[in-house]
């Protein structure tokens, strides 16, 4: 029996919130984990949001751990400046990476978690070596670039094979997913062996985000303790 039951972690994703009050927003999920900031340029993905000066900014009108993903181009070149301007967590996509080990070791020199990112169409078995240079996996349950979509169940094996090579002590990260979670959709990801669940319009468009924040972890809560059984590990 583990010593505690694993604790699920909720990251609102600011996507969904106003971007001109985007203080208010952080403070409105204070009980939150990770706060999850989508920086997108309009290359990688159809779609453009917000850099490095915003992160900065952030970082001054929030306690919470901030939770940058990129979807960039080059991120060789632009990941870094997020763990130097004090992203708790930078992730980027290995279909736009040509170093992802590099970057990687880039970013935690500069004192930030590092994390790859994959596409709801990337395989993740070839990546399970490189993983070992990571502190996050992010599992795309949508195609990247917009609030709002419909969560793809047919991610979800990809999180149980990460899950297992961590069960197996093969890899030590926190497995992540992105795109489509809600209170309809949690308990699943929960199940399969999620860590860290983003959530854009399930927090920013409900009356009341901090509810929701809590709403859906305990959810996750319920998932998580069923695969545990499942598992035959309680
Ligand atoms: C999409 C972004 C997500 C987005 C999720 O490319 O990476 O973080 O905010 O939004 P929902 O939770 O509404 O699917
Ligand atoms: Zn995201």
């Amino acid at each position: 029996m583990p010593a505690s039951a694993p604790e699920p972690m909720i990251a609102p994703s600011i996507l969904s919130a106003d971007f001109a009050h985007l203080g208010a927003a952080a403070d409105a999920v204070s009980r939150a984990d990770w706060l999850h900031v989508d920086v997108m340029d309009n290359h990688f993905v159809p779609n453009l949001t917000l850099g490095l000066p915003v992160v900065r900014s952030l970082r001054q009108a929030t306690d919470l751990p901030l939770d940058c993903h990129l979807m960039i181009d080059d991120p060789d070149r632009w990941a870094v400046g997020y763990a130097e301007v004090g992203a708790a967590n930078v992730t980027f996509h290995v279909e736009a990476a040509a170093d992802p080990v590099g970057t990687a070791r880039a970013i935690r020199s500069a004192g930030a978690f590092a994390g790859l990112a994959v596409k709801p169409g990337t395989p993740l078995a070839p990546y399970l070596d490189v993983l070992k240079e990571f502190d996050t996996l992010l599992v795309m349950s949508v195609e990247p670039g917009f609030g709002g979509q419909t969560f793809m169940a047919e991610v979800l094996p990809k999180v149980r094979l990460a899950r297992q090579h961590v069960n197996a002590g093969h890899l030590r990260l926190f497995i992540e997913i992105d795109g489509g979670i809600s209170a309809d959709t949690i308990e699943q990801a929960a199940e399969a062996g999620v860590d860290v669940f983003v959530a854009g319009s399930a927090v920013f468009g409900a009356a009341d985000p901090g509810a929701a924040v809590s709403h859906l972890r305990e959810l996750a809560r319920d998932g998580m303790a069923r695969s545990a059984h499942a598992a035959g590990r309680l």
